[in-house]
């Protein structure tokens, strides 16, 4: 990968890309303001005007106007004949509904915090320590449960591509047993087992995220064939003979024992021939092109004092290091990468 291939690199847009960045927060900045405002619930509730908008949030209508049309630029909002409605994705991820995977309200809990991160970037250079108190990110903590609803976007094109890769989109796969390792919402591993209908999913995580695996799995249509094992994935005891063991979005934020650790563990719970896969945001191995990936690193350091992005060099040794043979690397659109590897 060089950054010529990166839509969002110099390599592409030139000079441009001082003043893109420069205003790369406007897109988060909106999406921002309308979560505090409400706007996707208000919008909901049948108030589809720009007028009972304004109302509704006792609001500068011209201002409402820009709002809600770029959120229909963003694609979270859709307008016919000046009346806006919800789009799938908006309707989905960010109303307050049972059927919705995440609300507008995980969104202003994570916003709150990644905006502080964004802002103390040069004290965290200075200081090397975490902007956001680590105790927020600490076992069990709550915060937890609104930050994995809000990633289970990131999950989408990795639980696709996955299925492709290790053969869940035909008739092939029959009764896979599936561990998903610091499974958050739990969204990759209930995506397979949607894929193969006699498949099981033990799914791991702290206590308190299970219960939003615990939901997400009964959206899914998966939950009689999911089981929790609740706890510190580095130290529970996992069992063994699965057929796949998932990694997903947790070897960023630990240390290196940590990385070997899990990675281990992982190999003793698979079956001879068995997979895991793991999905993270992988830079490339020079470090010079992966624009959103390198930057990620500096988000996860904003939340923990251990971690960062790694390439996949790095994750190949440590898989080699674990006894993982037949490693690969697969690229998929978006942010993260899938990484497969088998045990012998
Ligand atoms: C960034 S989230 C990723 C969740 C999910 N795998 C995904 O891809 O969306 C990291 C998850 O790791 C969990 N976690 C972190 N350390 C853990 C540990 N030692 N044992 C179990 N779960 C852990 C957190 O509770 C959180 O759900």
């Amino acid at each position: 990968m060089t950054n010529k291939d990166n839509p969002t690199s110099a390599g592409v847009l030139g000079p441009e890309l001082i003043v893109r960045t420069i205003r790369g927060s406007l897109h988060s900045g909106i999406l921002k303001a309308a979560v505090s405002l409400d706007l996707f619930n208000i919008v909901s509730r049948g108030v589809d005007d720009v007028d009972g908008v304004t109302e509704a949030i006792s609001g500068d209508q011209r201002i409402v106007r820009m709002l809600l049309d770029a959120l229909c630029g963003f694609g979270l909002l859709a307008k016919l004949d000046g009346r806006y409605s919800l789009t799938p994705f908006s309707r989905s991820f960010l109303v307050d509904d049972p059927e919705a995977f995440a609300s507008s309200a995980d969104y202003r809990e994570v916003f709150a915090v990644q905006w502080q991160a964004f802002g103390g970037m040069d004290q965290l250079a200075r200081t090397g320590r975490p902007v956001i108190d680590p105790r927020k990110f600490g076992a069990e903590a709550s915060y937890w449960e609104a930050l994995v609803r809000y990633l289970i976007p990131f999950a989408v094109a990795p639980a696709e591509a996955a299925a492709r890769l290790l053969g869940f989109d035909g008739k092939a796969r029959r009764g896979t047993r599936i561990l998903d390792l610091a499974c958050g919402s739990g969204y990759l591993g209930y995506r397979l087992a949607q894929l193969d209908p006699e498949a099981a999913v033990v799914s791991n995580d702290w206590e308190n995220v299970l219960k939003v695996s615990r939901s997400v799995a009964t959206k899914m249509g998966v939950a009689d064939r999911v089981s929790y094992l609740p706890g510190d994935s580095l130290s529970l005891g996992l069992g063994s003979g699965y057929d796949l063991v998932i990694v997903s979005r947790v070897l960023t934020t630990m240390d290196l024992e940590g990385k070997n650790r899990l990675l281990g563990r992982a190999h003793s719970a698979l079956k001879p021939g068995g997979a895991v896969l793991i999905n993270d945001p992988i830079a490339d191995d020079a470090r010079v092109a992966a624009t959103d990936q390198l930057a990620f690193a500096l988000l996860i350091a904003g939340f923990h004092e251990e971690g960062g992005t790694y390439t996949f060099v790095e994750c190949r040794e440590w898989l080699a290091g674990a006894g993982f043979v037949n490693v690969k690397y697969h690229p998929v659109p978006g942010e993260s990468s899938l990484v497969t590897a088998r045990k012998a």
